[in-house]
């Protein structure tokens, strides 16, 4: 009885101990990366998850845990293509996406701590008259261009698992995934909405509103429904 339960417990601990081992945590991976070949995080999307702008790395700090998983599940089975992505997704399982996307998504929330005044998913930014501003607010309807804030959010936060932030994205990485899909190297996503905007879009209109959303602060994305 009393071996029993005694070996219980060490069975127990060293189950525990295991666990520990093979799954370490999304803040681990992140700086260290996993003993399955997949690399640190960090040394392309930042120390906290603030992306490259230089190097189209993207941000990941603050974007909607559940669409982090889904791009890192895209990466991984190939229906969004690139070549530094898709192998470490593969390197990852899918409680490390999971801990990863959850530990990048928190990382946003310090943002608006550290920073309260670019706390503004609610608030729209006004329409300099800049051609991105323009399309970004209001749209070209006579293109059949919907303003992209109305699926993105008013300022770009995003809003829900399924439209993500914009809003202190890069350029380049925005301009990037704008081509990827107008070039079919990135999966249609959900409704296809971003392949049918993005083949309206000019290679001017792709610049000029790229820039436009790079230049807003990031903020929290917005858990409400679609404005
Ligand atoms: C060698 C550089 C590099 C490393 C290391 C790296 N990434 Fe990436 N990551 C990229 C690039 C480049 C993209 C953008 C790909 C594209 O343009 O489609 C990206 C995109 C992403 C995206 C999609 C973001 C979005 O807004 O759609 C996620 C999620 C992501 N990476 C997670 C991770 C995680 C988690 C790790 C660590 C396990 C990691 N990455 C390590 C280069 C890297
Ligand atoms: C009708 C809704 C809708 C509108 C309008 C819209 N988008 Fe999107 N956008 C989406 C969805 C849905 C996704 C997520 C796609 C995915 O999961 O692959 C997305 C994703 C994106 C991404 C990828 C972000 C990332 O982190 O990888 C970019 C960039 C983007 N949209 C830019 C724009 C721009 C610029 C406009 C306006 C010209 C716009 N969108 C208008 C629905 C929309």
């Amino acid at each position: 009885m009393r071996t029993s339960s005694g070996a219980s417990v060490l069975c127990g601990l060293m189950l525990a101990a295991a666990v520990t081992v093979t799954y370490a945590d999304g803040a681990g991976i992140a700086l260290k990366g996993n003993d399955r070949g997949a690399p640190a995080c960090i040394a392309c999307h930042g120390a906290q998850g603030e992306g490259n702008a230089a190097s189209g790395f993207p941000r990941l700090a603050g974007l909607d845990a559940g669409y982090l998983q889904t791009q890192m599940e895209a990466f991984a089975s190939g229906k969004r293509k690139n070549a530094m992505m898709a192998p470490i997704a593969l390197a990852l399982d899918a409680t490390e996406r999971k801990q990863l996307a959850d530990y990048y998504s928190g990382l946003g929330r310090s943002i608006s701590v550290v920073k309260p005044a670019v706390r503004q998913a609610d608030v729209a930014a006004p329409d300099s008259g800049e051609p991105g501003a323009h399309l970004a607010l209001k749209g070209r309807w006579g293109d059949g261009l919907p303003a992209c804030v109305q699926c993105h959010g008013s300022s770009g936060a995003g809003v829900g698992s399924v439209f993500p932030a914009l809003a202190g994205q890069s350029a380049l990485y925005i301009e990037n995934q704008l081509r990827a899909w107008q070039q079919g190297t990135r999966a249609p996503g959900p409704l296809g909405l971003m392949k049918v905007i993005s083949d309206k879009l000019s290679a001017d209109d792709v610049r000029d509103v790229a820039a436009y959303f790079a230049a807003l602060p990031p903020s929290r994305a917005s858990k409400g429904v679609m404005p």
